[in-house]
């Protein structure tokens, strides 16, 4: 498979070697989802403006990005700004619109040629028409590929995403096309942005933070959760693979019970010996 050149950087045979480690300790997650948080501490704690912070968050992006694709994770999902976000000064949201512009015309030619491809999930109608315009470039020239799909949470919530779904289903009902009584979860997963994705498998959240701030809340009923005091711009390829040393240490049971652990099983076998 053709190298990856994202960082513009080779990758170093140490770096190689803690991916192959990782891939051969246990499962690789199809899916991350992550929580992008503290850029605004980081540059404080530099003495530098809020928005410094978000700029080297961009280079933890593409790090985190590559080193993914690397991986082999399919999914990477990334909140970049939430509904709630827009509540900011609009100097700060303006200074985030004209940084994730920048980033995509620096960037759009970059994941095409590493096949990746570029997708959104949110409120993109929100966003001032420069953006939509470079966000949808980006996301036309790499729709054919498949590596690893690069998800941007924009103007995303999700109670926005669960409330969008339901509006669809009733249009359904009042329309006469659906009886109430045939929604079921699969419908509603069906009607969400992330339809077609998998649910996340892990959630990372930087800045230590324990909370999931209105994410993915439908999409991460079973996902594994690690949070790490590291503000995001300090998170890095590094982070990532403790984060996923953790994840193959889960024992995911999907509410049910570990093979071998059932104890009618052994009873019987007790019974019969
Ligand atoms: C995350 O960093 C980026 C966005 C939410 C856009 P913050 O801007 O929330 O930084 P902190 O959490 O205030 O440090
Ligand atoms: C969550 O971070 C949203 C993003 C990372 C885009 P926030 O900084 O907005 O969340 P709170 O305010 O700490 O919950
Ligand atoms: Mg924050």
């Amino acid at each position: 498979m053709k190298e990856l050149t994202l960082t513009n950087k080779v990758q170093t045979k140490d770096d190689k070697e803690k991916q192959s480690l990782l891939a051969n300790a246990g499962e690789i997650p199809e899916h991350i989802a992550i929580i992008m948080d503290g850029n605004g501490r980081w540059a404080k704690k530099k003495g530098s403006i809020r928005l410094h912070g978000h700029k080297v968050g961009v280079d933890s992006v593409r790090d985190i990005t590559e080193a993914c694709a690397q991986l082999g994770v399919k999914y990477l999902t990334l909140y970049a700004f939430s509904t709630e976000n827009w509540g900011r000064p609009t100097a700060e949201v303006r200074g985030l619109m004209r940084l994730l512009v920048a980033s995509l015309r620096k960037e759009a030619d970059n994941l095409h040629e590493n096949d990746i491809k570029l997708v959104t999930i949110g409120q993109m109608d929100r966003f001032p028409a420069d953006c939509q315009d470079e966000l949808q470039e980006a996301i036309d020239l790499t729709a054919g590929n498949n590596r690893l799909q690069l998800c941007l949470a924009l103007s995303y919530s999700g109670r926005w995403d669960i409330t969008e779904a339901v509006k669809k289903i009733a249009r359904h009902v009042d329309a006469g096309r659906l009886d109430p009584e045939l929604i079921n979860d699969q419908m509603i997963t069906d009607h969400l942005s992330t339809a077609n994705v998998p649910d996340p498998d892990l959630i990372i959240r930087t800045s230590g933070e324990y909370r999931i701030s209105n994410f993915l809340l439908w999409q991460l009923a079973y996902s594994e959760l690690y949070i790490t005091e590291r503000y995001w711009p300090d998170f890095r390829r590094d982070q990532l693979y403790e984060a996923i040393e953790s994840f193959q240490q889960r024992d995911r049971r999907f509410g049910k019970i570990k093979n071998g652990e059932d104890e009618n099983a052994n009873n019987s076998r007790l019974h019969k010996n």
